[in-house]
């Protein structure tokens, strides 16, 4: 049951992302935020289908892991520039251990990258789920208020 929980908490973050963003006014921040909210949207497509709120389809289950794949290569990207605003949840130790936050990001690149190869029917989902959602929670958890 952990699983759901993870699950309801990537969606709850997912769903008050769009309020979060307006008061931010630094674009580098702005700039990760939207793609951390394209992270939890990807993430959503397999969330639902495996609740059976879509239907299962192949090819967009290995889409969205394709793209979570890429947006978790472009992380570093996004947060080399130590950018700060009122609403950021960002740690500042991300800056300090630059390479940790890096190796996370590409943890995650790959975990997604096998996943969207291996994704072949709807019981392959939960354990896809939980894999994904272990590689936020392992950054998450280190790397944000
Ligand atoms: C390598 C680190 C790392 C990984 C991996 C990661 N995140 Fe994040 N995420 C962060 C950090 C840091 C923040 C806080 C950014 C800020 O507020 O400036 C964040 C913020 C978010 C936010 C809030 C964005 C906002 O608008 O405030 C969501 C949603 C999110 N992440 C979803 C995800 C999902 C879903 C995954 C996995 C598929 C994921 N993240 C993987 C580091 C990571």
């Amino acid at each position: 049951m952990n699983f759901f929980k993870l699950f309801v908490a990537v969606f709850i973050t997912a769903s008050s992302v769009v309020f979060a963003h307006s008061g931010v006014k630094d674009k580098n921040v702005k700039e990760r935020m939207m793609l951390m909210k394209e992270m939890a949207n990807n993430t959503k497509i397999i969330g639902q289908m495996l609740k059976g709120k879509t239907s299962f389809d192949e090819n967009e289950a290995k889409l969205a892991l394709e793209r979570l794949s890429f947006l978790s290569l472009k992380t570093p990207k996004v947060f080399q520039v130590n950018a700060t605003d009122p609403k950021s949840e960002a740690k500042s130790s991300i800056w300090d251990e630059f390479d940790e936050f890096t190796k996370l990001s590409q943890d995650l690149a790959e975990t997604t990258e096998v996943l969207a190869v291996s994704v072949g029917t709807i019981n392959d989902l939960r354990p896809a789920l939980k894999r994904v959602s272990s590689g936020c929670k392992a950054c998450h958890n280190k790397y944000r208020e």
